[in-house]
């Protein structure tokens, strides 16, 4: 029998590798997240993730040049406020840490598009994601505050807010609160298929907002779980939800695809810290090539269904990304 059918032929250089290429990362599909806090002249490395920085206001000004230089149209937001307490009342100050952030970055930067992530968690002093009584995660009491928290970011001049929190109907409380004050037109992204996923660990020492007692896996859900993440982001749609997020990204390519089959509505993976972290860890080391294994990690999240990336590479993707153009 003739061997008609012969695949490699479409790989033989690459001018037609390039040609038949089903998916490209883009710059325009990157979002960057960063962790803020009040002071002055402050950029203290995370050490579990090298390149991440906690900024104070003016140094994180200061990196966002290198980020709107670089194309990336998205940041993505976290504060670290100046004192934690039970109900996180640092999330919903009107002078809070992100609140000042949003201000900030607007007058510096008014077409970088702002997104806030909005939970509790690295402002209550107990690091749950929500109100507690007799430790529980109390859900209704904690939707008026993730409320406020979304509103006082749209006051600050939000583009778009990420509930994080996994509480149940914080999407429709959050879009409500919203539509009452006004801002009918901001977006909601929600963390709809958020895993209780032990690769947060490198976030919550960035954010300082590792649990005090317990963990999140009443909120959160369970990793072997995929038909639970079509029925939370069947409710986020419902509730409310522009888009979506599936997080973590690199083992939840599943979760991705089977959310962008069944929706169609734009999806983030969040390439989340511990990710990252790994990646970082077996590239100091010489284990790995960084640049080969980022990006292919992160055209797989385009290749699943993902419309965009939040990824803490994404100043590094840029630059690769440009590098291949030129
Ligand atoms: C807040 C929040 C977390 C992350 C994003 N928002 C931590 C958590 O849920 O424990 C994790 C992001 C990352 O690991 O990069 N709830």
């Amino acid at each position: 029998m003739p061997m008609i059918r012969r695949p490699r032929r479409l790989r033989s250089s690459e001018a037609i590798r390039r040609m038949v290429r089903e998916h490209h990362v883009r710059t325009e599909d990157l979002i960057y997240p960063m962790f803020i806090m009040f002071g002055e002249k402050k950029k203290i490395p995370v050490s579990s993730m090298p390149g991440v920085y906690n900024y104070s206001l003016d140094e994180y000004i200061v990196a966002l040049k290198d980020v709107v230089e670089a194309g990336i149209p998205a940041v993505l937001l976290f504060g670290l406020p100046e004192s934690k307490d039970e109900t996180g009342t640092g999330a919903y100050d009107p002078h809070g840490i992100i609140q000042e952030a949003v201000r900030l970055t607007k007058k510096h930067y008014p077409d970088l598009y702002v997104i806030t992530d909005v939970c509790l968690c690295e402002y209550t002093d107990h690091g749950h994601c929500g109100v507690i009584q007799d430790g529980r995660v109390l859900n209704d009491p904690t939707l008026k505050l993730l409320a406020q928290t979304a509103v006082s970011h749209a006051e600050a001049g939000a583009d778009m807010v990420a509930p994080s929190d996994m509480m149940d109907g914080r999407v429709g409380a959050i879009r409500e609160a919203l539509d009452e004050a006004g801002y009918t037109d901001i977006p909601i992204m929600s963390y709809a298929a958020k895993f209780a996923s032990a690769f947060y660990g490198p976030f919550r020492e960035a954010a300082g907002s590792a649990p005090q007692f317990g963990d999140r896996r009443t909120y959160q859900m369970d990793p072997p779980n995929g038909n639970e993440a079509m029925i939370e982001t069947a409710l986020d749609i419902q509730e409310g939800a522009d888009m979506i997020i599936v997080k973590p990204a690199l083992a939840y390519g599943d979760i991705t695809y089977r959310t962008k089959e069944q929706f169609g509505l734009p999806i983030a993976a969040y390439n989340v810290s511990g990710e990252y972290a790994m990646v970082k860890a077996a590239a100091e080391k010489g284990w790995i090539d960084e640049k080969r294994v980022v990006m292919e990690s992160l055209v797989s999240m385009k290749r699943a269904g993902a419309d965009l990336i939040i990824t803490y590479h994404a100043l590094d993707a840029a630059r690769w990304i440009k590098e291949e153009q030129s």
